[in-house]
């Protein structure tokens, strides 16, 4: 069903504008009579910030800011979903076009800025769910023009803490301007303190709700070093490497295209994201797990994320050039390696090749 659906779908989803492809995929998922996923391999399950997740493949924010389609999502053969980034009230985001393909270099460029229906309409489809089960996370950030962001966030956690199973407080989407100074030590850990503790306000209702952090994979390393320590000091469960990135990688194929202003996903951020992520692993110490994020488009390139240092891992781009079939693709690629190392469990590769990652060149 979802290969004839992709087969049916892709090439007329490519020959789109990409944004009105992804409201038309959008519009697809509610339609779909999709069968539940069928049973995942038990080797795959994992235990993450105290959630049971069938499988380590999750789909990044972005795909469904507003939680129009998550049971869809899961229906797919996700381990788990992330819907938003969702902002507090509604805003239009930049305007368009403001989504780009680069073809040959199976990238991606968006500037969208927080394009969101505002937490009112997601929090009631969230709500709705009730108890269908699968993890569902929520990733939350602040309205552009809003006085106190770091108010924003709070509100946000309080609100959505007992309908979502995660968390995920976005400070590194770099098309909401200064959003990304979010990052900075001082304001960080005030921002940290301040999260956390409307978590733990709200637990004796929503239960102990995981906060993770989402960060840009264009940190400095010094700065890498303040982020992390403050993560593991204001007791966050978790982060996730990482958001798209505003740097132009010298050897990209579409060179007028590169120059639009956004971030980059896709296969060209795979060599910076997986470096921070290997960057990041080491300096946690397993204090808390991490989602890699950033430019997986194969089997070789999930377990090589799983192997820096992700306990999880999110696409996006990845689906745009591969389909829906990379979901299984990937699955397939991690019981084989599984079965070539004799290991029941994907535990043994987390972080794996973290401390030879950290040795390479940078990457370009
Ligand atoms: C069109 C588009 C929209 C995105 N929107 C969000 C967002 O709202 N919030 C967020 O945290 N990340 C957002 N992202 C970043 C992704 O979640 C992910 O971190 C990044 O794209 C790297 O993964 P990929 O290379 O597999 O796409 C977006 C990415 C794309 C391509």
């Amino acid at each position: 069903m979802i290969g004839f659906l992709d087969r049916l779908t892709r090439p007329l989803l490519h020959a789109l504008d990409p944004e009105d492809a992804h409201g038309l995929a959008i519009k697809m998922l509610k339609l779909a009579p999709l069968p539940p996923a069928p049973r995942d391999d038990k080797r795959l399950a994992l235990r993450v910030f105290g959630l049971n997740v069938p499988n380590p493949v999750g789909i990044a924010a972005g795909f469904d800011k507003n939680a129009e389609v998550p049971d869809a999502l899961l229906r797919l053969g996700f381990g788990f979903v992330e819907v938003g980034t969702i902002t507090p009230l509604p805003q239009p985001g930049n305007p368009r076009p403001r989504l780009f393909r680069l073809d040959a270099d199976h990238g991606v460029i968006n500037r969208l800025g927080f394009n969101s229906q505002g937490s009112d309409a997601a929090l009631k489809r969230l709500a709705a769910r009730g108890s269908a089960g699968g993890v569902v996370g929520i990733n939350v950030g602040a309205n552009k023009d809003s006085a106190d962001r770091v108010a924003d966030y709070v509100q946000l956690i309080e609100r959505f803490a007992a309908v979502a199973s995660y968390v995920t407080v976005n400070i590194s989407s770099p098309n909401t301007p200064g959003l990304r100074n979010l990052q900075q030590a001082p304001v960080l850990d005030d921002l940290l303190a301040r999260v956390v503790d409307a978590r733990e306000r709200v637990a004796p209702n929503a239960g102990p709700t995981p906060v993770l952090l989402k960060i840009a994979p264009d940190l400095s390393l010094g700065d890498l070093d303040d982020v992390v320590g403050i993560a593991r000091s204001r007791r966050v469960d978790g982060m996730i490497v990482g958001n798209t990135t505003v740097a132009r990688p010298p050897n990209l194929l579409e060179t007028e295209i590169a120059k639009e202003a956004g971030g980059l996903s896709g296969r060209p951020l795979f060599p910076l994201a997986n470096r921070m992520l290997a960057e990041t692993y080491v300096r946690v110490e397993d204090v808390f797990p991490l989602i890699g994020a950033g430019g997986i488009d194969s089997g070789a390139s999930a377990l090589a994320k799983i192997r820096a240092g992700a306990s999880l891992i999110q696409v996006y781009s990845g689906l745009v050039f591969r389909g829906l079939g990379l979901i299984a693709e990937v699955k397939n690629a991690l019981l084989t390696a599984l079965d070539d190392d004799g290991q029941d469990s994907l535990k043994e590769f987390i972080g794996a090749d973290a401390a030879a990652v950290t040795a390479e060149p940078w990457p370009k």
